[in-house]
């Protein structure tokens, strides 16, 4: 037993020192790209965002509402995220069902301000704090009443520890019924920025008071009311994407029917939105609802991808035939809010909430992942909603989740959505995957994908993993025509997080890219409309790690490519963007040949992320520790050797003319 175990250990030394050793060690990798040769078409779609509420990513992420449990809905029993100021107080909070708002926000806060002549107040914690920053202008609005009336309350954001106030304010003369308070908070110009705060709502007399639909915004990307946090938008917008997938993933389909997307319960004004369980282990505020979505969109300048509920939920439900028909009616007039202009209905609707404008929208995906539905109803499903959508809507494209080209009376599926998560070795192992497809075929969207390493956001190793299988996109832009990677964004704050290696951080205060949105940054900025054709030689090999059982049993290791490489051509520019991945560490050379009649200019452009270890990481305590640089390098001609170093991806630049 003990010989073969010493058998196997040096078995297992072989493969994981020997063997890439000796890969590593030989000459350079040659790369002759055909200028003339640029035929194949770059999708102008080829790299955007997907989104759904997941990890916090729109209350507590994104949408910037700063008050958490803002119509007390979070919890059945109590009101969580609030509590009174004094502790000791005989004072007490309450949810109370018999005084509702409206009939969509039904709970309301009951405070007795009253009990034994203390006057403790009410405080909010926020989404693990509140962002306070100097000189800032704070926005907010709450429903209130009281038994006496005419009392006044003093609205505050307080530090945590009770100590000062960052910005105080007095809403006079509460009534007794109903009615909506607006007041702002203003930061003083020297105060240091900090998350350590509370909001705070003292009332100036003794009473029981009742509050609902709490409210505070600081200021939002294009000031939007509503809006999106800037800080955040700023980093989508630095990606350059080119459409955003919404609303989910899973989001989309809900546990259950009642917790689908239901997206007419998103529009409108807050007090008639109810909010809805979610998908993730938290309730949603819907405050992101379909309007916002669509202006997320119009502020980054993209359009949307949207998905609608496709009558199969996360549960396993699914509804067929008839009963189905109600969903397709109710995708049909989301459509038409998007879409359709202020003399359609849902068009009017969409203009009284705000936005007479109609949306662009050229992509409809019918569901998600309905090849989790082990009933088999998807073909049925998918041909029932093809059918209404594309007898009302004929130019859209639609993509199905599962399956290639359905067959349907009147046409089929234009477009597959896959989706992809794995790891660095197995995205690498893949890079190749499109390269074969049937180029008439059905075209394909890969609506998420990512390699999964880091927490909560990916590493550097993840990031090889991302630019490899990115590089086999980018190469086969003809039939991929849209990609994604999910989920987009993390709340990094203990709790926050539901799914690991996501690719954008944040906390209350700060955000930051992983090295995977650095990559993607990349990729997305330096794009042509032509494929080039590249020929290899010398490209060196590693071992794939073998999985646990597959070394017990004594299996050889696969042998992957160690070097990735892409090129495209911008015809109008004829700049050419080539792109190369080392994912070892060690530098490689590589011998590029210019094939083809332009001239080529002596100076090219670099830009290079690389890290010292496959596990260095970007995080909300170090968030630039590993960004693209950018260089100017000369000597370039029709030959040229360009070393890249250890674990890195690269754009290199070269103007031809
Ligand atoms: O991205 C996280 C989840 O992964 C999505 O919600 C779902 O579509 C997929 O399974």
């Amino acid at each position: 037993m003990k010989a073969i175990i010493r058998v196997l250990i040096v078995f297992l030394l072989f493969n994981a020192l020997i063997i890439p050793a000796k890969l590593w060690a030989q000459q350079n990798v040659q790369l002759t790209l055909n200028l003339d040769k640029a035929d194949r078409k770059v999708s102008p779609m080829l790299f955007g965002l997907m989104t759904e509420e997941i990890n916090h990513s729109y209350d507590g992420g994104l949408y910037a509402e700063l008050i958490r449990n803002r119509t007390f809905q979070d919890d059945n029993q109590k009101p969580v995220f609030w509590q009174l100021t004094d502790s000791t107080s005989k004072s007490a909070i309450t949810l109370d069902r018999n005084e509702p708002l409206n009939k969509y926000l039904k709970v309301s806060l009951k405070f007795e301000a009253n009990k034994d002549g203390t006057l403790p107040g009410l405080e909010n914690l926020g989404y693990w704090g509140f962002p306070i920053r100097a000189a800032t202008l704070y926005k907010g609005s709450f429903y209130a009443k009281s038994i006496k009336g005419g009392g006044a309350l003093r609205i505050g954001l307080r530090a945590k520890d009770g100590k000062h106030y960052y910005a105080k304010t007095t809403v006079h003369s509460i009534g007794t019924d109903w009615q909506k308070y607006t007041f702002e908070l203003k930061t003083a110009q020297d105060i240091t920025r900090t998350a350590e705060a509370v909001f705070v709502i003292t009332p100036s007399q003794p009473d029981t008071y009742w509050f609902n639909l709490v409210s505070v915004f600081p200021p939002t990307y294009n000031n939007r009311p509503n809006g999106n946090r800037p800080d955040i938008m700023q980093l989508l917008l630095e990606m350059k994407p080119t459409f955003l997938r919404l609303p989910g993933g899973n989001y989309l389909e809900g546990g259950n029917f009642a917790n689908r997307f239901a997206w007419k319960h998103t529009i409108g004004p807050l007090e008639n939105r109810k909010g809805h369980k979610g998908t993730w282990g938290y309730r949603a505020s819907d405050g992101m609802g379909l309007l916002e979505y669509l202006e997320w969109c119009e502020d980054l300048h993209i359009e949307p991808v949207l998905a609608v509920f496709a009558g199969y939920t996360l549960g396993g439900d699914h509804l067929e035939g008839d009963l189905l028909t109600p969903f397709i009616k109710e995708a049909l007039e989301e459509i038409e809010y998007v879409t359709g202009d202020i003399h359609t209905k849902w068009g009017a609707v969409r203009a009284k909430n705000g936005h007479p404008k109609p949306f662009p929208l050229h992509y409809v995906e019918i569901g998600n992942e309905d090849f989790f539905d082990r009933s088999g109803s998807y073909k049925q499903r998918f041909a029932q909603f093809y059918t209404a959508i594309k007898a009302k809507y004929p130019a859209l494209q639609i993509i199905s989740t599962f399956g290639k080209q359905f067959d349907i009376a009147g046409g089929t599926a234009e477009i597959e959505d896959e989706h992809y998560y794995r790891n660095a070795e197995q995205m690498e192992a893949d890079a190749t995957h499109y390269d074969n497809y049937d180029r008439n075929g059905t075209k394909v969207f890969v609506g998420e994908w990512a390699t999964r390493e880091g927490s909560p956001t990916t590493n550097f190793n993840a990031a090889l993993g991302d630019a490899a299988w990115m590089t086999g996109m980018e190469r086969n832009a003809d039939i991929v025509v849209m990609s994604c990677y999910a989920p987009l964004f993390v709340n990094v704050n203990p709790g926050g997080m539901q799914w690991e290696s996501d690719l954008i951080g944040y906390n209350t205060l700060n955000s930051y890219g992983s090295p995977s949105y650095y990559a993607q940054k990349m990729f997305n900025t330096y794009l042509g409309n032509r494929v080039v054709p590249i020929e290899a030689k010398g490209v060196p090999l590693k071992a794939q790690t073998l999985s646990k059982k597959d070394s017990i049993a004594g299996k050889t290791p696969n042998q992957i490519p160690a070097v990735f490489y892409v090129a495209t051509k911008d015809t109008a520019s004829g700049a050419v963007f080539l792109k190369l991945v080392n994912t070892i560490g060690k530098s490689q050379k590589v011998s590029i040949q210019l094939e083809g009649k332009a001239k080529i200019n002596n100076t090219a452009k670099t830009v290079v992320l690389k890290a010292n270890s496959p596990l260095d990481t970007n995080s909300i305590d170090d968030p630039l520790n590993i960004v693209p640089v950018e260089k100017e390098i000369k000597g370039i001609k029709k030959n040229f050797t360009y070393t890249m170093p250890p674990y890195s991806i690269q754009v290199v630049q070269i103007q031809t003319r």
